[in-house]
Parts: structure tokens; C-alpha cells; sequence
């Protein structure tokens, strides 16, 4: 089975992380989907953002929830990464979508509820990727089961995902206790014993952050179900010649 390449946060080495001129370079690159983070704005519009708080990627200060999108839309969060991004902004999903629609890829929305349980969010969510007809494209993933289950409570054939960068017993039989379809796991976590039980519970399994060509190789011959990485161009090239050698 091909593993596939999710762009994690976009093409998050060349771009800054979140932005769309991250996203459409993992579309250039060839990436098969796209990972990307959600939180919610104070007037509850849902925004492409990895933290709680503004510091890190924006010339802003204070948390996300505390400012209404219009506030939010006047950031620069991109000069953090490199002065040619001075005119790039905090996208919302919506806009993202917009875009996104027509591109042939799969995508993972990350739910950032695990250090901030915003009311309503799989709500939100859910009714943006069903606006855009992107529902059978995508899955949810999140560090919080709880979310999960609110989103399988309103469309049980929505895909979820059970993230964790904990190693804990019978790992692929919670994620199926709590109905997810596929277990997102950090690079750490990963050995022929989790693939194994994984296809045995007939579950997806996806590694994150994927960015060392050592820890690719380890993930296309173990094939794993996908991968994430910021830099899709190079994970491609990886898998091309990793294909290859094999089939020689
Ligand atoms: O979804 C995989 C990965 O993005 C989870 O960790 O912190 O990079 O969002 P983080
Ligand atoms: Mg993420």
C-alpha cells in the first residue's frame, strides 16, 4: 500500500506554517492532502492556527479566543517566518475551503481542543466541510477523544482520529472504542508491533512529524497508511526512490 504525504501545517519549511501560501505549495510539491489546525475566534469562526495564543506566528499578542476574526484578520503572521510573508494573514477555514475544493487532495483538520475546549467547535466545523463537499476527503483528528466522539455523535460516518504522542497499552483497541477509523501517532511511537495490531483492528495509521529521510524509509517499508511532514517535496522524492529500489 502507498503511504501517503500530508503537508503538516502546509508546506511548513518553505512557507509559514498555516497560510495559504503553505498550502499552495504543498499542492505544487505533489503532497497527496494537507494537515492543518483549528481554533476558534471570540465571534466563533473558526481559524487555521497551531497555538492557543497569537506570540509565536503572529505580530499579535494574547489568545486566539480573545479577539473577534475582523480583529484577528489584521495580523501579519508571516514576517515571524521570513520578511517576503510580510502580507499574509490568519486564514479562516471557510477560506481555506474555498480553495480547497478543487484541489485533488485529502485533508486533515486537527481540532485544537486539548488545552482549550471551545463550545460549539465540531459544530462549526462540521457544517464548513459539509458546505464545501469535502466530508468524504477528509478526517478529524484531535488529542481530545471527547471531541471526537462529539463529532461522530453528529455524522457517525465522518472520519476520525484518535492523535497521541503517548505510548499506552492497546492503543489501536482505544481508538476503535471510541469509533475512530484511524490512530495519528508521533514518530516515536512507531514499530511493526503497532502496524501489526493496527491492520488487525482495521485501522488506519498515520505518523507525525516525518521530516528525517531515516524515519520516511522506516514509515514506506513498514507501510504505514500516511505520514506527515513540513516538507512534502522531499518525502515524495524519498518515496519515489524507496518505490523504486523495491521494485528493481
Ligand atoms: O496532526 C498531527 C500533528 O499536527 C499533531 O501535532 O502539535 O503538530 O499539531 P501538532
Ligand atoms: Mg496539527
Amino acid at each position: 500500500m502507498k503511504t501517503l504525504i500530508y503537508a503538516h501545517r502546509g508546506a511548513s519549511k518553505l512557507a509559514p506554517e498555516n497560510t495559504m501560501p503553505a498550502f499552495e505549495l504543498a499542492r505544487a510539491a505533489g503532497a497527496d492532502g494537507i494537515e492543518t489546525d483549528v481554533q476558534l475566534t471570540k465571534d466563533q469562526v473558526p481559524v487555521l492556527i497551531h497555538d492557543e495564543n497569537l506570540r509565536r506566528t503572529t505580530n499579535g499578542t494574547g489568545f486566539v479566543q480573545d479577539y473577534t476574526y475582523a480583529q484577528l484578520r489584521l495580523l501579519d503572521a508571516g514576517s515571524w517566518f521570513s520578511s517576503e510573508f510580510s502580507d499574509i494573514y490568519i486564514v479562516t477555514l471557510d477560506e481555506f475551503l474555498r480553495w480547497f475544493r478543487d484541489q485533488p487532495m485529502f485533508l486533515n483538520i486537527e481540532l485544537k481542543t486539548n488545552v482549550i475546549e471551545y463550545k460549539n467547535i465540531e459544530r462549526i466545523v462540521y457544517e464548513s466541510l459539509k458546505r464545501y463537499h469535502v466530508l468524504e476527503r477528509t478526517v478529524i483528528s484531535s488529542f481530545n477523544s471527547d471531541s471526537l466522539l462529539r463529532m461522530k455523535e453528529i455524522n457517525p460516518s465522518i472520519q476520525t482520529a484518535f492523535l497521541t504522542s503517548t505510548k499506552m497499552r492497546k492503543l489501536p483497541q482505544y481508538a476503535r472504542s471510541i469509533q475512530c477509523e484511524a490512530l495519528h501517532v508521533k514518530h516515536r511511537l512507531l514499530d511493526k508491533k503497532l502496524v501489526k495490531r493496527c491492520r488487525k483492528e482495521k485501522l488506519d495509521l498515520r505518523i507525525y512529524t516525518v521530516n528525517r529521510p531515516s524515519m520516511m524509509k522506516k514509515c514506506y517499508s513498514l507501510g504505514v497508511s500516511g505520514i506527515f511532514t513540513d516538507v512534502p517535496h522531499q518525502a515524495i522524492e524519498y518515496r519515489d526512490l524507496f518505490r523504486k529500489r523495491r521494485n528493481r
